[in-house]
């Protein structure tokens, strides 16, 4: 087990599951990879071409509530997309994980306690959250070793940044001291308008040039590959969204995957 990447961000439409999915498939080139999808949207799902009636039988619903009753997990309950790419997806039904954990003792670490038993047989682990910061989001942050905040370059999406760290620090000093914020990933960017420019700029004079990765345009292809269910790398080659993600996945390798010498 190399990371487990949560992404998050309490704002709707950010480009956490086009990240997550993206990234996992890039990473799936020479890794092992689960992508477990933490949001009752199910859109990661969507990404990976399932058919709503397959996730009803199999979905990480099913398998944390079995996991909580009898302590056992099912390892076939993930579904292969690919050569190294498995998901474990969701859908509505996630929405009553909240109420089901009221009464469980280790409410928070119920998806950490649940990743301890799977995460030998995989190198990355990444969790899709929900735009919101419930019990889901903050069982994705007690969880991981690594948080990623996709962030669109507009006005109003930069004024939840501060708060989205201080709620990292706050899960850092209490519940996990090993996640590592490892940086902001600006999405649906437009080099064309100075605001982008400006903000992008205001980002790496906050945050350090190290925790900004190089952005990922806006590009009709993004919004058209889930329809196909299909990544980036295979929907569009050559496409602005298929460069970015490459980029993005080479510069997370350097900055996060890299330290211990490991690729
Ligand atoms: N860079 C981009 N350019 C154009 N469209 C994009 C881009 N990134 C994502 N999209 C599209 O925008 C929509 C929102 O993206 P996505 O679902 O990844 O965001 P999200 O943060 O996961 O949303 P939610 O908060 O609802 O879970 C999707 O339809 C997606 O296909
Ligand atoms: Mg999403």
């Amino acid at each position: 087990m190399k990371e487990i990447i949560v992404f998050s961000n309490r704002k709707g439409g950010t480009g956490k599951s086009s990240s997550v999915y993206n990234l996992g498939y890039f990473l799936s080139e020479k890794n092992k990879v689960l992508l477990i999808d933490f949001d009752s949207q199910g859109h990661l799902g969507v990404w990976a071409g399932l058919k709503q009636s397959k996730v009803k039988e199999k979905n990480i619903y099913i398998s944390l509530v079995k996991f909580i009753k009898n302590k056992t997990i099912d390892k076939d309950d993930v579904f292969k997309i690919k050569e190294n790419l498995y998901i474990l997806p969701s859908n509505q039904d996630l929405s009553a994980l909240d109420m089901e954990l009221m009464n469980v003792e280790n409410n928070k670490t119920v998806l950490k306690d649940f990743i301890i038993e799977i995460e030998e047989d995989y190198d990355y682990i990444i969790i899709d959250t929900e735009p919101a910061f419930g019990m889901t989001a903050l069982n994705g942050y007690v969880a991981a070793t690594q948080l990623i905040i996709p962030i669109k370059t507009d006005y109003l999406s930069m004024i939840g940044v501060s708060q989205l760290m201080s709620l990292y620090y706050k899960v850092k000093s209490t519940m996990n001291p090993s996640i590592e914020f490892v940086g902001i990933l600006p999405t649906f960017y437009n080099k064309r308008t100075n605001l982008a420019k400006n903000l992008m700029k205001e980002l790496i004079e906050t945050f350090g040039k190290d925790k900004i990765f190089s952005p990922i345009r806006k590009d009709i292809k993004l919004s058209e590959a889930p329809y196909y269910g299909k990544s980036i790398f295979e929907f569009a080659k050559k496409s602005h969204g298929e460069q970015d993600y490459r980029k993005f996945g080479e510069e997370y390798l350097k900055k996060a995957g890299e330290k211990n010498g490991i690729r």
